[in-house]
């Protein structure tokens, strides 16, 4: 049983990743953590409520945390997410509750309580909730098992800019904090998110589950793809989180490298720009694995069975 928090700015992809995480009973989530990001943090939290009651686990905890990175003001994504951030599906208004904690002492706490080295950080958006709580108590980070984050860019390039992804460009300097505690990082980056797209055959796959989480997967997937569609003229948008997931119950479907990540904090023209040392031409040490390529069949045949066990 693999323990995690998932740490999230959902996001219809984060919605598929939380919907996999739920399906899966390899996984316990300990709680779900809400970050702004690709919308403000008052629509996260409610949007993460929204799909625990989808898969339905009114059980599970959520909690909110950072309302903007730390240093710079909040850039969200409306464009691609919608006004709500999760565009597509008519929604019914979440019962289960937000957890009084906030998500920073939560994560915090939990990791001192829990035994070392058996909780695994799952981040779907920008790093500012682990961040704070690496700073507030450094103490937690030889505690963590494993990060493994969507965020960044490499041969890919950027998405928000020319040169960086949009989790690491909301709060670059979070992300300096993350990829420089010493804890064992998986990076799934845009090099690989773009290989695994929503094709029309792939979303009518989820519709024809005919399960409510399958058939709003559908019509997420409907809304959220058409950004990227028109952008990349592909059949098709990148399926960015749930890779996070996938990796955790099938890592065989991922191929990276073990290589020196860096953080641009500095130019405003590349800030946030995740600097990859793929060819070692310089002395610095590796922190991650920059995950580069996958199977896109195996992973989104990973994705309809685990959902045939959701509502
Ligand atoms: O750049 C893609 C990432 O930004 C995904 O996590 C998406 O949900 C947004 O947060
Ligand atoms: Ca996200």
């Amino acid at each position: 049983m693999r323990k995690i928090i998932i740490d999230t700015d959902p996001g219809q992809d984060d919605a598929v990743a939380i919907l996999l995480a739920l399906a899966s009973s390899e996984i316990e989530v300990l709680g779900i953590t809400a970050v702004a990001g690709n919308v403000p943090l008052a629509l996260t939290q409610k949007n993460a409520r929204i799909i625990c009651e989808l898969a339905g686990r009114p059980d599970i905890k959520v909690f909110a945390g950072a309302k903007r990175p730390m240093l710079r003001e909040l850039v969200t994504a409306e464009h691609v997410h919608g006004k709500t951030g999760l565009n597509g599906p008519e929604w019914p208004e979440p019962e289960m509750p937000l957890q009084d904690t906030h998500a920073v002492p939560f994560i915090i706490e939990t990791l001192r309580e829990q035994d070392a080295g058996t909780v695994t950080l799952c981040v779907l958006g920008p790093l500012t909730n682990i961040a704070l709580a690496l700073v507030q108590a450094p103490d937690i980070a030889p505690r963590i098992q494993e990060i493994i984050l969507m965020g960044g860019g490499f041969f890919e390039g950027g998405n928000i800019t020319p040169t960086a992804e949009f989790n690491i460009y909301v709060d670059p300097h979070a992300a300096k904090v993350v990829f420089g505690a010493g804890i064992p990082l998986v990076i799934m980056p845009l090099d690989v998110t773009h290989q695994a797209l929503t094709t029309a055959r792939r979303i009518e796959a989820f519709r024809a589950l005919g399960n409510r989480s399958g058939i709003a997967t559908a019509e997420m997937m409907d809304f959220f793809e058409r950004f990227d569609e028109e952008k990349y003229g592909t059949d098709g948008g990148p399926l960015h989180d749930p890779n996070v997931i996938a990796y955790l119950l099938e890592p065989d479907i991922y191929k990276g490298r073990k290589v020196n990540v860096e953080i641009e904090t500095a130019s405003e023209l590349t800030m946030g720009m995740t600097v990859v040392d793929w060819w070692g031409v310089t002395d610095r040490a590796p922190n991650a694995l920059w995950i580069k390529d996958l199977d896109d069949d195996r992973f989104f045949d990973l994705l309809i069975r685990r959902f045939k066990s959701l509502p």
